[in-house]
């Protein structure tokens, strides 16, 4: 037995014993998207959070996601198995940030993307994930926006919204914004018979060149039902190992050669089974803040109706 199958049967049978799930982003490493019980992109995970029968979540991604699955389950012991995987753009905003833009904007809606912090959260009217932005602010009666913290997706829902006036904080994704128009057209130089697939978190310099932009998932989706054969990506490369998987015949390229999120590589097979066998970190949220941030996260589900697009992987 090699250490690798040691560490899966050991994470397997305390999975059993403890009725854990085991949930995951798509951007985690490939080794932790296997031993996963699903696989998703925020917004299916943070609906998977909400329904799922276990008591104990573990959440491998960061530690925005862990909270979500948490104020969504909070008789729930929820772990994320390594302390400080946390996305460097949730916490670009903070609270006085939020309540600055509100004081100075009293009629708009604050719309927060899921990805930051719970502070933000319990200061927000409602949330949204890449997934869903659009039809979120869509249904807002507000014609005045906040857009809090990724700019990449605000300008993009800017863009899609004309109708709405967006006031948008300036954060955004380091590795998302760190593609650029060069890395476009050598990318299309070398591959010019691919499509250009992107997140929304790219810059609008980089998705003007897109032939889909989407969410993880919407991105896999997009590939599934695609007759073409050849992709670049424009996202975290966490998300060829779906792609791979799934299309063996299809090829795929990287955009740029360091489109990785040191954060979502934190969680190792290692850390999963200490974080069982220990129950460390569980997140644990003040029930006067999680009460507040719960509200934006339910209001995001009451409006949205995709089923979850999640891949059920054991
Ligand atoms: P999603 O496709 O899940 O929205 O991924 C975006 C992301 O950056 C998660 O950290
Ligand atoms: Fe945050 Fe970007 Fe990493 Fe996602 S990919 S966790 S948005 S830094």
């Amino acid at each position: 037995m090699t250490y690798h199958d040691y560490l899966i049967a050991e994470i397997q049978k305390l999975k059993q014993s403890k009725n854990a799930v085991i949930l995951s982003h798509y951007y985690q490493l490939p080794e932790i998207q296997e031993i996963a019980d699903h696989v998703g992109d925020s917004f299916a995970l943070s609906k998977l959070a909400s329904s799922l029968p276990n008591d104990l979540i573990v959440f491998c991604g960061v530690d925005f996601m862990a909270e979500s699955a948490k104020l969504l389950s909070p008789g729930k012991t929820v772990i994320l198995p390594v302390e400080g995987a946390s996305c460097p753009m949730a916490n670009m905003a903070s609270a006085s940030h939020v309540q600055s833009l509100r004081d100075q904007y009293p009629d708009a809606a604050v719309v927060s993307y899921v990805n930051s912090t719970t502070d933000v959260k319990a200061l927000s009217d409602i949330c949204c994930t890449s997934g869903n932005a659009i039809r979120v602010i869509r249904s807002l009666p507000n014609k005045q926006i906040i857009f809090v913290p990724d700019s990449g997706l605000g300008t993009y829902a800017a863009s899609l919204i004309p109708e709405k006036e967006f006031i948008l904080f300036n954060g955004f994704c380091p590795p998302h914004k760190d593609a650029s128009e060069t890395d476009v057209l050598l990318a299309r130089e070398a591959h010019p018979e691919a499509k250009l697939l992107v997140h929304p978190e790219c810059g609008q310099e980089v998705r003007k060149h897109a032939d889909f932009i989407g969410s993880t998932a919407q991105i896999i989706n997009y590939v599934a039902n695609s007759n073409h054969r050849c992709f670049l990506i424009g996202t975290e490369e966490g998300i060829l190992h779906p792609l791979t998987q799934k299309h063996p015949e299809k090829e795929f390229h990287m955009l740029t050669r360091h489109f990785i999120c040191r954060d979502m590589k934190k969680i190792t097979a290692a850390h999963l089974l200490r974080s069982l066998q220990t129950m460390e970190a569980e997140v644990h949220i003040h029930e006067d803040l999680a009460s507040k941030a719960r509200i934006s996260l339910q209001r995001m589900l009451e409006v949205t109706c995709l089923p979850a697009t999640t891949t059920l992987c054991q």
